[in-house]
C-alpha cells in the first residue's frame, strides 16, 4: 500500500531529522531544519493531547495513542511502515495479549494479530471462553521490523528496537491494569524482560511483570508451524492456567482440549 503524501512527508522529514541529529552541521540549513520539526511535531503532537493520568482508561489510552502520534523514534521503521500498530480491544480488560512486532497483515491494517497467526490466536481467546474484543492486545514494537528491499517475511525486532518502543507498551499495560499478561514468544517476553530467554524453560509457569502475573506461551505463528496435539496441549495449558487464575470456570470440555483420545 502506497503511503500517504503527508505521511511520506513525515518519514522523509524524520530522516533529515535524525541525520542532523547525529550530525548538527548536516547538510540542510537551519531554516529547513526548524520547518521538518514543525512537520514532524504537527502529526506527532496531538492537538490538545488529554493527560494520560486522568479519565477513563478508554480515554486515557487514546491520549497515550495521541501522544505517540507518528512516533520518529525509530527512523528507519518510520520509513518502511505504513502504520503505527498501537493496541485493540477492551480498555478495561481483565486479560492482555502482547506478541513481539506487527507482521505485514497488521502493518497495512494498523490493528495487532489480524493475519494467519493473528487469526489462531483469536480462536484461542474463543477457545478459552472470551471474544477477542474482551481481552486487550498489543505487541512490544509497535511498528513492522523494516526487511532488505525486495525481501518478503517478517525479521525479530532487535533489542534496541524493543526497548525503544517498551515505555509505550509499559504505559498501555499501567492504564489498562489487566489482572494477567500473556506473553506470546520468546521474543515477547525477551521484550518484556530485557533479556533472551528459551521459551521451553519460561512456559508453563508464572512470572511478573511490574507487579501483574505474566504467563509465557509459544507464539500461534509457531503453532502454524507445529501442527502436533503436544504442542498445541501445551499452549492449551498455558491458558488454562490463566483462565484458573482470572478465577473464570472451565468445563471439562475444555480441560480436555487437544488430549490424545
Ligand atoms: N505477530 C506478532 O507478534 N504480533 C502481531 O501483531 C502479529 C504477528
Amino acid at each position: 500500500m502506497n503511503k500517504k503524501p503527508f505521511d511520506q512527508a513525515v518519514s522523509l522529514a524524520c530522516d533529515a531529522l535524525a541525520g542532523l541529529r547525529e550530525n548538527p552541521a548536516g547538510p540542510l540549513p537551519r531554516a529547513s531544519h526548524a520547518s521538518l520539526e514543525r512537520l514532524v511535531n504537527a502529526k506527532a503532537a496531538p492537538i490538545a493531547a488529554a493527560p494520560t493520568s486522568t479519565g477513563s482508561k478508554a480515554e486515557r489510552l487514546e491520549a497515550l495513542r495521541a501522544e505517540i502520534g507518528d512516533c520518529c523514534k525509530c527512523p528507519h521503521l518510520v520509513k518502511s511502515r505504513s502504520n503505527l500498530v498501537f493496541g485493540v480491544g477492551d480498555p478495561e480488560a481483565r486479560l492482555m495479549f502482547v506478541g513481539e512486532a506487527p507482521g505485514a497483515d497488521e502493518d497495512l491494517m494498523g490493528e495487532p494479530f489480524v493475519g494467519k497467526a493473528g487469526q489462531l490466536l483469536t480462536k484461542i481467546i474463543e477457545a478459552m471462553g472470551f471474544q477477542r474484543s474482551e481481552v486487550y492486545i498489543a505487541n512490544v514494537l509497535k511498528c513492522r521490523p523494516d526487511m532488505p528491499p525486495g525481501e518478503s517475511g517478517n525479521r525479530k525486532p532487535r533489542a534496541e528496537e524493543m526497548a525503544t518502543c517498551l515505555p509505550f507498551l509499559i504505559r498501555q499495560i499501567e492504564i489498562i491494569e489487566p489482572q494477567c499478561l500473556v506473553a506470546l514468544g520468546a521474543t515477547a517476553m525477551e521484550g518484556l524482560l530485557g533479556e533472551p530467554v528459551v521459551m521451553r524453560d519460561v512456559r508453563g509457569r508464572w512470572h511478573s511483570f511490574k507487579g501483574i502475573p505474566l504467563m509465557a506461551t509459544y507464539h500461534p505463528a509457531y503453532l502454524l508451524r507445529n501442527q502436533s496435539l503436544t504442542e498445541k496441549r501445551k499452549v492449551w495449558e498455558d491458558m488454562l492456567l490463566v483462565l484458573e487464575r482470572l478465577g473464570e470456570p472451565i468445563s471439562a470440555r475444555q480441560r480436555g482440549f487437544f488430549l490424545p483420545k
